[in-house]
């Protein structure tokens, strides 16, 4: 399966930072931000990876990761999104790279302290549709949070008052090559992005979501 690690969007949140920086080279700890998703794929079994960027430092992902060889591949590829129009805008740059198989998709802000691999050997199995992972959280407010009935994910709120339900959808999706077709679908929200959250509402009206609660420790490092 091949990965695809969101790093676009101009961080304008964190100014003045990333008046000078990406924001996903950023420090975190001892590390830039962007090596942390890009390990949680290769410790997946994931070596073919794609990493979206943007903004006005772009060149410093290349100076930083190269082909990826500090990583052990053998291969990095690189794609520039222009402006910040949302996550799935982002994502819709992958359309060639994926050739149309199922992908992992990481945003460049999430850090975890476990690993996806069981999630992404269950995802290889199932035949069709999307797998995403939930994580408990004290403040599901400031997330996707699923809303779950009989055991069953039936929508995905972005960011809502009232949440329904205690968990957060963390930013690790799991689609089939149909993903493409789905963001030609969508309008800008509110923020005036395409929205992930769409995208997944999409698969869970089809009734082809899956889910897996996250094991270990979660960030939204953004
Ligand atoms: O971290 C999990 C959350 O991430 C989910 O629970 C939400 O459902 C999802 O919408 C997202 O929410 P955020 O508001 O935290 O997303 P943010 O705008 O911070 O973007 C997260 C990453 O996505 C960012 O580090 C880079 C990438 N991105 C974002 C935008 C807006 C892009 O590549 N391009 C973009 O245009």
């Amino acid at each position: 399966m091949k990965g695809v690690i969101l790093a676009g969007g101009l961080g304008k949140r964190l100014y003045p930072l990333t008046k000078i920086t990406n924001k996903h080279l950023l420090p975190v700890y001892d590390k830039p931000m962007i090596f942390y998703p890009l390990q949680t794929l290769i410790n997946a079994g994931i070596d073919d990876i794609l990493i979206v960027t943007g903004g006005n430092h772009a060149g410093d992902f290349l100076r930083l990761l190269g082909n990826g060889k500090d990583f052990g591949l053998k291969h990095i590829n690189y794609t520039y999104q222009e402006g910040e129009g949302g996550i799935a805008e982002a994502l819709s740059l992958a359309e060639h790279f994926s050739d149309y198989e199922k992908i992992v998709v990481i945003l460049g802000d999430n850090i975890i302290e476990g690993n996806i691999i069981q999630a992404v050997k269950d995802f290889r199995k199932q035949k069709e549709g999307a797998k995403i992972l939930l994580k408990e959280v004290p403040d599901p407010e400031r997330f996707g949070v699923p809303e779950i009935v009989d055991g069953k994910i039936v929508n995905i709120e972005e960011k809502p008052k009232n949440p329904k339900s205690n968990f957060a959808v963390i930013g690790i999706y799991m689609y089939d090559g149909k993903v493409f077709d789905i963001i030609r679908t969508l309008t800008p929200s509110a923020r005036g992005e395409l929205e992930i959250t769409d995208v997944s509402n999409a698969y869970i009206r089809e009734g082809n979501m899956t889910y897996d609660i996250l094991e270990g420790w979660w960030s939204d490092a953004g």
